[in-house]
């Protein structure tokens, strides 16, 4: 069991603002969660785990698809994650959901529990994912399937370096470990794969998700949003002066400006779904 102090505190002090803008967040990944249902095979009355879920999604969506014969478990490490989660299960009177406290390598369930299981954009946040991947299998039925959605390079995806671009010419990028648990350590092609084989996933696979990120959100309320939702770039710009910041905003506006249009922001967007499913019978797990 290994834990991350920093990526914990990053993740608590981004919570309140993943749950205020939690319907935005929905719709621009919602392509990904549909990625996900469809790789994952989840289907009316099963039983889904959600890792890594924040403040509900995919848990959210998917309670809605296994319906009132299924039920949706969704963990998170963040107890501010795990309680907008469940504050927002009770308001949409979505019966079926359990959201637990709960690190991806170290799972509250029994043996051969789910249907399937699923997480967006949280496998980089795995300090150790062989560890939770061999977590998820204990919990997983024989022969069912788990999915994973995780950022291709930032090159490409806009929604990320039209503002990191700009800032990287206020302030300088903080130099990256090769492994460091960042957005973009699985952007390369076949590294979680691999990881998925080394758990003795069964038939491995990675596919590549082309999609558009769209919301009706105008871009100085987007400027705003990509703040909130990410500490990292709060600590990165939090030493520049009010004038400088204010040069910095004015130039990220122009940035993203292209993408913008009649109140909207569209972005194409490129993730790597990363899948496989538990053997039926285990194998000599590989080190
Ligand atoms: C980018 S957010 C994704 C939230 C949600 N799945 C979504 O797509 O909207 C990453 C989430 O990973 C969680 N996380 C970080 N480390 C984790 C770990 N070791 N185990 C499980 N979840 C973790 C964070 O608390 C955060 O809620």
């Amino acid at each position: 069991m290994q834990r991350d102090q920093n990526i914990i505190n990053r993740w608590s002090n981004s919570a309140p603002f993943w749950d205020k803008h939690r319907e935005i967040i929905r719709h621009m990944f919602a392509p990904v969660t549909k990625a996900l249902v469809e790789e994952a095979q989840i289907t009316t009355g099963q039983s889904i785990l959600d890792i890594a879920m924040g403040p509900g999604e995919p848990t959210l969506t998917i309670a809605s698809i296994v319906g009132p014969q299924g039920k949706v478990f969704g963990v998170d490490p963040i107890p501010e994650m795990v309680a907008a989660a469940r504050r927002e299960a009770s308001c949409l009177e979505l019966n079926n959901v359990q959201c637990e406290v709960a690190f991806a390598d170290d799972l509250p369930f029994r043996v051969d529990t789910f249907d399937a299981a699923v997480s967006r954009f949280g496998a980089m946040f795995f300090p150790s994912p062989l560890d939770a991947l061999r977590e998820i299998l204990r919990v997983l039925k024989p022969g069912r399937k788990l999915a994973f959605a995780v950022w291709h390079f930032a090159e490409r995806n806009p929604f990320h370096f039209a503002l990191s671009r700009v800032v990287d010419r206020y302030v300088e990028a903080p130099p990256l470990e090769p492994d460091a648990l960042d957005s973009f350590r699985f952007a390369a092609s076949g590294k979680l794969r691999e990881i998925l084989k080394q758990a003795a996933v069964e038939a491995p696979t990675e596919r590549l998700l082309q999609f558009t990120i769209d919301a009706p959100v105008p871009v100085e309320d987007f400027w705003t949003l990509r703040l909130e939702m990410s500490e990292k770039l709060r600590e990165r710009i939090s030493t520049l002066s009010a004038e400088r910041m204010a040069e910095l905003k004015r130039d990220t506006l122009e940035s993203i400006n292209e993408y913008a249009t009649n109140g909207r922001i569209s972005f194409p967007g490129e993730v790597l779904i990363v899948s496989g499913s538990k053997p039926h019978s285990q194998q000599p797990l590989l080190e």
